[in-house]
């Protein structure tokens, strides 16, 4: 009996054996020659060729970058009521808000919070409180500057007591006392400082007073340590993970943010700038209300803290409204010299009336500004037909005075039929695709009329289907294959960036599925497409190498990855993406760009691996005299759903890559799903 069960046993064993070993055969990728000729340089790659494109959308500015942590700092965002206030009382103290038209003189803030605090006994106070966004960020250690402007009722004795608190009102991280409060309209300013207390963001913001009596406040502001300690400036962590991205350029302000809702909330430039109480704030097209505290300064503040060149888009005519109102012909005018205007802000010496305007505003030095677009998407909102004449007016003028900068059209290759009065420096091509799209469109500037007008590729993102806030790992497949064939074409493509950029994960705040970088009020995390940003920007290379696959391994549309797709939110973004989404025919299963940089001389090859299986390789440097044994570079893959979140900020990210074994010959297996970068040093 024993001795049967033992022989049975051995069967089904070697049945196994045999199986598995089928089974290995079957799901082994063919080997891969990749021939890189290194002798052959191809075209060149702009050093602007990765950069990144901003608005104010998902809250990416106010309750984002922009470090503010009041959210509704000048009472406007409701004429009705002040919301994200509320009034708090302690131990049975009374007391009540209400808005008040109640203008601060020789500033732009108009509306008011009257506390009204009524019998207040001995050990009772009244205040009003902040709920920030979505909650006030406390951390150890760390000093926050308080401001606002206040006036109070005759005899008011106060003092005011400024703290950061929990929610609850139990624990009082920092506080301080501002005294001598004035009947009228002043600012007043304060340090809180917190101790060794854990990070949390289940906290408030507030003012409150122990002594009865009638206070009014305006331009209610707090703001945490900022990167490089600027004023009025950014959350420190965002500027670390942007800033990492090395971005060759920052494209604002806009998208849809540059063109408003109507004509009244278009981005008004002029209305950013200067200290923020003259900023009036205004409605962005994504249903909430800006405070400009980023405004056009801050917005090259920001570029030249990434060591980035600014793009601007300027005002053209055109909002999101369906094509209700377009501004042209003579209506247009003062629009192009505001646009005239804005250049001289950015980039006239003192001597020039915006110029030193600039200067008074805090940047004596100009800005390089070497790009201009007119408009944004004027393709849309029945914009088309009046382009050409609105384009040819902000053409003509910023030739006129500045024949250097170049001019972007918003009409995209697409359109193919748009005809152009000027000759546009560059098309804008914008694309937000599905997997497949991203796959084949690797493939889109191949053969694109080399002696047609150049491409800046000023929004795309792999996020169809939109569901989540950040795009999943299958979403940075799509990405990486895409981002090779822009370098392919890096002599028809000189830029490209992401949209969006910024994405608050807060319950509410998103308008748009997906966004590269999440955060709440606290942390932040950058996406796996954000890790493929990061690894192929931070490895460019300044000229294009002919690299060929060969058999290029092929997929049926069944064999390409899936994005899979979780029940979205509810109240979740817009859907539907744009552009064809063909799921036929046949798809490469391994896309590469090969570069070699200058100063040192790398090779550097980027592969990804779309593939379900993992791919050997066998590299074939040509017309190279040495290749060092030891190269580096880093690898990503991860279940096809995977996503980083604030709670699992590094769930999926580059694994480094060592390898001891390259050489002009070498063998290299890409794992499936994956996209690898290699630096091979030819010095
Ligand atoms: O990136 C989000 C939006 O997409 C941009 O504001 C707009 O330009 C495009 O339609």
């Amino acid at each position: 009996m024993r001795v049967r069960q033992l022989f049975l046993l051995l069967a089904l064993v070697g049945v196994g054996i045999v199986a598995l070993s089928i089974g290995q055969f079957l799901s082994a990728q063919q080997p891969v020659t990749l021939t890189v000729r290194v002798d052959q340089p191809g075209v060149k790659i702009d050093p602007l060729f990765y950069g990144l494109m901003t608005e104010e959308i998902n809250f990416s500015y106010d309750g984002g970058l922009y470090a503010e942590l009041i959210r509704n700092r000048t009472f406007r965002d409701n004429p009705q009521n002040p919301v994200n206030w509320s009034v708090v009382k302690y131990n049975g103290g009374e007391g009540s808000i209400s808005l008040e038209n109640n203008p601060v003189p020789n500033t732009a803030l108009t509306a008011s919070l009257k506390l009204d605090a009524t019998s207040l006994g001995s050990g009772q106070r009244a205040g009003v409180a902040n709920e920030g966004f979505w909650g006030i960020p406390v951390k150890p250690d760390t000093t926050y500057r308080a401001s606002f402007y206040a006036k109070v009722s005759n005899g008011f004795k106060g003092p005011l007591t400024v703290s950061i608190e929990s929610n609850d009102g139990k624990t009082v991280f920092a506080n301080a006392q501002v005294s001598q409060i004035s009947p009228e309209w002043k600012k007043y300013t304060t340090t809180l400082k917190t101790g060794k207390v854990p990070a949390s963001t289940t906290n408030r913001f507030v003012i409150s007073t122990g002594t009865p009596g009638t206070v009014w406040l305006s331009l209610v502001s707090l703001f945490p340590p900022t990167y490089k300690n600027r004023q009025n400036g950014n959350r420190i962590d965002l500027m670390e993970l942007l800033v990492a991205m090395k971005p060759a350029f920052l494209r604002f302000p806009g998208g849809n943010y540059l063109e408003g809702p109507n004509y009244e909330n278009r981005f008004n430039w002029k209305e950013t700038i200067g200290p923020i109480e003259q900023r009036p704030t205004h409605m962005s097209p994504w249903r909430y209300r800006s405070s400009d505290g980023m405004g056009l300064l801050e917005f090259l503040q920001w570029a030249e803290d990434m060591n980035a060149e600014p793009i601007l888009g300027v005002y053209a005519g055109l909002h999101i409204d369906n094509g209700a109102r377009i501004i042209t012909g003579d209506a247009l005018k003062p629009h192009v010299q505001e646009a005239l205007d804005e250049i001289e802000y950015i980039t006239g010496n003192t001597s020039t009336v915006w110029g030193a305007r600039r200067a008074k505003d805090g940047h004596p030095q100009p800005f390089k500004l070497r790009f201009v677009e007119v408009g944004n998407e004027d393709w849309l909102n029945m914009g088309t037909a009046s382009y050409d004449s609105r384009f040819t007016m902000f053409y003509d003028a910023i030739k006129a005075k500045y024949p250097d900068i170049q001019i972007i059209s918003t009409m995209r290759t697409q359109d193919r039929n748009f005809v152009h009065s000027r000759k546009p420096d560059l098309l804008d091509d914008h694309f937000y695709i599905n997997i497949p799209t991203a796959l084949r469109q690797a493939h889109l500037y191949d053969n694109y009329d080399r002696k047609a007008t150049k491409i800046f590729v000023g929004e795309w993102a792999t996020n169809n289907p939109r569901v989540g806030d950040t795009p999943m790992m299958a979403f940075a497949l799509g990405d990486a294959a895409w981002l090779t064939g822009l370098e392919r074409n890096a002599d028809v493509v000189l830029m490209n960036c992401y949209a969006p950029l910024l994405v608050n994960v807060n319950p509410g705040a998103r308008q748009w599925a997906v966004d590269l970088i999440g955060y709440d009020a606290l942390k932040s995390f950058g996406s796996p497409s954000y890790f493929v940003q990061k690894m192929f920007s931070n490895n460019r290379g300044d000229v294009v190498l002919p690299a060929k696959l060969d058999p290029l391994p092929m997929l049926t549309p069944e064999q390409i990855p899936v994005a899979p797709q979780p029940q979205p939110a509810p109240g979740a973004a817009r859907g539907g993406g744009r552009g064809p989404a063909p799921v036929t025919g046949m798809f490469d299963g391994v896309y590469v760009s090969a570069t070699r940089e200058n100063s040192s001389g790398d090779v550097i090859l980027k592969l990804v691996n779309v593939q379900s299986s993992p791919q050997p390789l066998s590299v074939d440097l040509q017309g190279v005299t040495t290749i060092n044994r030891n190269a580096s570079g880093e690898m990503i893959t991860g279940e096809l759903g995977a996503i980083n979140t604030v709670a699992e900020p590094m769930k999926v990210i580059p694994q480094p890559i060592r390898l001891q074994n390259a050489g002009k010959k070498f063998a290299h297996e890409l794992p499936s799903h994956s996209v690898s970068v290699i630096r091979l040093k030819t010095r």
